[in-house]
């Protein structure tokens, strides 16, 4: 069976999400390792819980960022990770760590990329004014929230939408695409083909 591993930043709803697919079976794969950069996420609390091994680092105690990928790459390495799913996870990665894992690397993101990346898409697509936002899974290249698409749903904006109002419905999509996508990956169904992806049947 295949091993993963999540890296997550704050409440880690994602994570929880992923956790539950793994147990009901909708994510044919082994999480090994949670990952995190804040040691007061939500997401390390949800990874205790469930009795998953967790890693969580503090960025501001290395030099640079080669500095403390090379210690997830070993940590990863012991666990025999396969492949990485990033949720809410706020630092962007290294050439270094994305070259080790291309296309083995998935994000997920709040809005219909490529409009609106970055870390706050719901308010930038609200302030944009579009009608329809969504949901992307993508895989991770050296840019933010850049890499061939894999997912996507979609969501109407309300007049009357707040960013928080928004959020709440793009989670539901999230809990719902991501393990879809996971599974995709799982069971070796993505081609990657330049900036497309093909879903093999
Ligand atoms: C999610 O909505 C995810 O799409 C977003 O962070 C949230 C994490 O929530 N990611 C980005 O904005 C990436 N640019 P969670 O910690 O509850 O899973």
């Amino acid at each position: 069976m295949k091993k993963f591993s999540v890296f997550a930043s704050g409440n880690g709803s994602n994570l929880g999400a992923i956790i539950d697919a793994v147990r009901a079976g909708g994510i044919s794969a082994e999480l090994v390792l949670v990952v995190s950069d804040k040691k007061d996420a939500y997401a390390l609390k949800r990874a205790e819980n469930a009795g998953i091994e967790f890693f969580c680092f503090d960025p501001k105690d290395y030099n640079q960022k080669e500095d403390y990928e090379r210690i997830i790459v070993e940590k990863l390495g012991k666990k025999g990770v396969d492949f990485i799913v990033l949720a809410g996870f706020m630092k962007v990665l290294t050439p270094y760590f994305i070259n080790i894992y291309r296309n083995k690397i998935l994000n997920i993101h709040p809005a219909l990329l490529p409009s609106f990346p970055g870390g706050r898409g719901v308010r930038d697509a609200l302030q944009g004014g579009v009608k329809f936002s969504g949901v992307t899974v993508h895989f991770v290249d050296e840019k933010v929230d850049s890499g061939p698409i894999i997912l996507q749903d979609i969501e109407s904006v309300l007049e009357d939408d707040t960013e928080d109002s928004l959020l709440e419905r793009l989670h539901k999509i999230e809990y719902r695409l991501y393990p879809k996508a996971i599974q995709l990956l799982v069971e070796d169904r993505l081609l990657v083909e330049g900036r497309c992806v093909k879903i093999i049947n």
